[in-house]
């Protein structure tokens, strides 16, 4: 572990990302459990090859324009945390380069046209995160076909040779950690065969899947000893808190409202979730999980509505993008030394990647893993509601 962990480290650095992983100097260093470990991938000769229309000794450029493009808004970490963090990373690489941004409100469709005129409008690399996984190789293979490398962010893109990098969380643990707390928790209720309801993510989203995958890998072998029952179980378009919540209200009603936790994969479908069981009147609320740290999930998690969140660094996430995006602009050839040979196959190809560790997060560790990472400052959580709370988790 430990050597893994220095050879993790050592492949940031060299990929320039110390800052990024470690935190910048007025950060607080986080807790050892919850610094983001990277891996890097090694690039094939021919992915290499394909990252860049231009040559691999090109000096770095002043000037340039690349693109951003996300997904949606309704989940905050988009717009409050993904966006500036990659804005300021790359501006700070090349002030006078142009960064066009697009977000494509849950629509394939209007992402695909935002790609086209990014790419219309000069975009000499796009980082995108798609709406659809599957529909978005059709985006890469376009801006393969125009000589413009793609990079796959925090959502892979499927069955597309023009992705020449993926970046994002090792995604099965995420919904390893989601549903083994879940299990943890009721096990220390010592409630024999838990009724659960499953509200999984969007169909379209290949992270869904493999949250869902994560969750089940440890859900399933405890519904085959008959020491678990998966009740009710759906997946959510548009990973929408208002589907989350009817889906939570039909559940209660095929229960009788007897379920005794809920896997949410997400903190916005945790939020529908636990609106729709409040309203059904339960108390207490049985034991929700969630997943991005949000403001208003640690604050559930402190008043005891949800049980855990998972906490994804954004920021050296989205400076990896920008630090790749920069480099294969100026067509730098990625050095082989900061890859571990670590791909993840999108059905075309095997993608390089760098895949950061996701850490579980309950009242017991916000201040060691969220506030000690400057994710969320003690004042931010700590508003007058939850001053109580508060205090009463050792936080402020
Ligand atoms: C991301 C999550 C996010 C979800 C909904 C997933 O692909 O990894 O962090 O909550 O999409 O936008």
């Amino acid at each position: 572990m430990k050597s893994k962990m220095l050879k993790l480290i050592t492949s940031v650095m060299i990929l320039g990302l110390a800052a990024a992983a470690c935190g910048p100097a007025a950060t607080p260093t986080p807790a050892a459990s919850a610094a983001p470990a990277t891996q890097m991938a090694q690039p094939t000769a021919t992915e290499a090859a394909a990252s860049t229309a231009a040559p691999t000794q090109a000096s770095s450029s002043s000037s340039g324009t690349i693109a951003l493009l996300l997904p949606e808004t309704k989940t905050a970490r988009y717009e409050s945390a993904d966006k500036p963090d990659f804005e300021a990373k790359f501006k700070e690489l090349c002030p006078d380069c142009k960064i066009i941004y697009s977000n494509a409100n849950q629509d394939a469709n209007s992402q695909l046209s935002q790609a086209e005129a990014a790419l219309t409008n000069g975009a000499q690399v796009l980082v995108l995160d798609p709406v659809d996984s599957a529909a978005a190789g059709a985006i890469a293979d376009k801006a393969k076909a125009q000589g413009v490398p793609v990079i796959a962010y925090d959502r892979l893109i499927l069955n597309s040779d023009g992705v020449n990098y993926y970046i994002s969380f090792n995604n099965v643990k995420v919904g390893q950690l989601q549903a083994q707390s879940l299990v943890d928790d009721l096990n220390s209720m010592n409630i024999t065969d838990p009724q659960i309801v499953m509200i999984n993510g969007s169909p379209t989203d290949n992270n869904a899947s493999l949250f869902k995958k994560g969750a089940h890998s440890v859900f399933d072998p405890l519904v085959s000893s008959g020491k678990l029952t998966i009740a009710k179980e759906y997946d959510t378009p548009d990973w929408s808190p208002d589907q989350a919540q009817n889906e939570m209200q039909q559940a209660l009603t095929a229960m009788n409202n007897k379920v005794d936790g809920v896997y949410a994969a997400n903190d916005g479908t945790a939020s529908g979730a636990i609106a729709a069981m409040k309203a059904a009147g339960l108390s207490p609320l049985p034991p929700v999980t969630g997943q991005d740290a949000e403001l208003a999930g640690i604050q559930r998690i402190l008043t005891g509505e949800q049980y855990m969140t998972v906490y994804k660094a954004i920021k050296p996430e989205a400076e990896a993008a920008a630090q790749l995006a920069y480099d294969l602009m100026n067509g730098t050839s990625v050095p082989s030394s900061m890859t571990n040979g670590d791909t993840t196959n999108n059905g075309s190809i095997d993608v390089p990647s760098v895949l950061l560790t996701p850490v579980a997060v309950t009242k017991d560790n916000i201040k060691s893993t969220v506030v000690a990472d400057g994710f969320w400052t003690v004042d931010q959580i700590c508003t007058a509601d939850y001053a109580d709370a508060c205090k009463a988790a050792g936080l402020k």
